[in-house]
């Protein structure tokens, strides 16, 4: 295996995130871990350090990866923005719920007829990013979504694109039965804003090292660093 991502940092998010209810129900959605978790995987294989932040699944993780252990958007959030500064490459695999629960019972809610439950929205971890990557002057790291979608793919990845300032998407047809969610397999299309890659359905190892392959491309085809005496933020 090529050592091309040798002395790089990747930055790897992965799983679910857990919103808590009350002390014993949470929010959630179908993630599994596992295209994350082979993203740092693959990264790991190309001689990245890899730092994965993983939401609660089910799996092991690399044991070469420094795992960071999250439950909530929130925790997810202030987990990331600590250590992407550090990063060459973020790949933000994980799957965050949408919403969070505004009031979190202290005690275990009792049964009854009707529940409202009122949800807030969670903050976007990939926008938050793109935004403040986009405010630094430095030499920027290459920033890489995802997207579920059961309609309209392409249109909704290219929007992500531009809304959340973001390098590329891996847009995941979700309505598709067999891979995706909770398989070891999946097909993706990586949507740049100059490229449309398919990539025809393989294991999800395979596909992260072309996911992989892909942020290396796009490294590449980033301008040369500008001398710390320009402002970069218009670039
Ligand atoms: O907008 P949507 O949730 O479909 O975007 C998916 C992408 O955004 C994924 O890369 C996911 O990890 C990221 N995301 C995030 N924070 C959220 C929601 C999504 O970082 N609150």
């Amino acid at each position: 295996m090529a050592q091309d991502l040798a002395g790089e940092t990747v930055l790897i998010t992965a799983g679910p995130t857990h919103e808590p209810i009350d002390p014993v129900r949470y929010l959630s959605n179908r993630s599994s871990g596992r295209m994350g978790y082979a993203l740092a995987e693959a990264a790991l294989r190309r001689g990245a350090k890899v730092i994965l932040v993983s939401g609660p699944t089910a799996l092991q993780p690399p044991a070469a990866a420094e795992t960071i252990f999250v439950e909530t958007a929130q925790q997810m959030r202030t987990a990331v923005l600590d250590r992407w500064e550090q990063a060459s490459f973020i790949i933000m695999a994980a799957a965050v719920a949408d919403y969070h629960v505004k009031n979190i019972s202290p005690e275990k809610i009792k049964r009854k007829a009707a529940l409202e439950l009122q949800l807030e929205p969670n903050p976007d971890i990939l926008a938050d990013l793109g935004s403040l990557r986009h405010a630094t002057g430095k030499r920027s790291p290459v920033l890489i979504g995802f997207a579920a979608e059961t309609e309209d793919l392409l249109e909704n990845a290219r929007s992500k694109l531009t809304r959340k300032r973001v390098d590329a998407i891996v847009v995941n047809d979700v309505a598709r039965t067999g891979i995706g969610f909770d398989s070891g397999r999946n097909e993706v299309t990586i949507v740049t804003p100059s490229e449309v890659m398919a990539v025809p359905e393989a294991g999800k190892l395979e596909i992260a090292q072309k996911i992989l392959e892909a942020a290396l491309r796009i490294r590449q085809q980033q301008v040369a660093p500008v001398p710390a005496s320009t402002s970069s933020a218009d670039l």
